[in-house]
């Protein structure tokens, strides 16, 4: 049996239903094995695994490393955490916006005569997909590649870019909450709508964990160095960075 969290321990027995709600981007890994999670969900994992010739150990062994652990930056190197950021926020956003995206044009379409439907959700999600992959780009061709020399006197301008974007993507978190009754669903959603929502608040935690890492941990680093032009002063919690 594994632990997950607290809450939620899991093993062959569980049902494949249990793992959609309970462990976002499941359901990515249900989908590459042809492994039913939605009118399916109710039968064992183990039975779902034989019925499609899946090897059980290395499907658990799948799914545990969905939940990751985050690490503790503060004694990263800036070239460690530009890292980490990569690999922890930059490809998990890239590899679940569009599952998530997929899972909510489903769920519009499926359920588009119950009033809880989140409508427009899924193009919602393509605008924010575009966004966050335009705004990572630039982090990762123009910002990061300057930080991992070390910096110079100009990298306080993009840093400034940077963190007026994050407001934008703390305006877009808002928006989503408001769309999705804070990821709450309603009572008797299917695992689809469970699972989407489940993996939108995911989503919600790792972005504001990113923007926090970047605007709180990695931009003073370079602020302090070169000058402290681009530090937020909006008044605003909505960008995570809590000034
Ligand atoms: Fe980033
Ligand atoms: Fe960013």
């Amino acid at each position: 049996m594994l632990n997950v969290d607290e809450k939620f321990v899991f093993g062959p027995s569980t049902a494949v239903g249990e793992f959609a709600v309970n462990i976002p981007g499941a359901t990515a890994l249900f989908r590459k094995h042809k492994i039913d999670f939605c009118c399916g969900g109710h039968i064992s994992l183990q039975e779902a695994a034989d019925k499609k010739n899946v090897n059980i150990d290395s499907l658990l062994l799948d799914l545990a490393k969905l939940e990751r652990i985050d690490e503790s930056e503060q004694d990263k190197s800036p070239s460690e955490l530009i890292d980490y950021i990569l690999t922890r926020y930059h490809e998990v956003h890239r590899e679940q916006l569009p599952e998530l995206i997929r899972m909510a044009a489903r769920v519009e379409a499926v359920h588009k005569d119950n009033s809880n439907v989140p409508k427009g959700l899924a193009s919602f999600l393509e605008n924010m997909d575009a966004d966050l992959i335009c705004h990572m780009k630039k982090e990762e061709n123009v910002l990061f590649p300057i930080m991992k020399q070390g910096g110079n006197p100009f990298v306080t301008q993009p840093i400034g870019m940077m963190r007026l974007e994050h407001l934008d993507h703390g305006k877009t978190l808002e928006e989503l909450s408001k769309l999705t009754n804070d990821c709450v669903p309603p009572i008797g959603a299917c695992n689809t709508w469970r699972a989407l929502y489940a993996g939108l608040d995911q989503l919600r935690n790792d972005l504001m964990n990113h923007i926090h890492l970047e605007n709180n941990v990695l931009f003073p680093i370079f602020e302090k160095e070169y000058g402290d032009v681009g530090e937020c002063h909006s008044g605003s919690t909505s960008c995570g960075c809590g000034h």
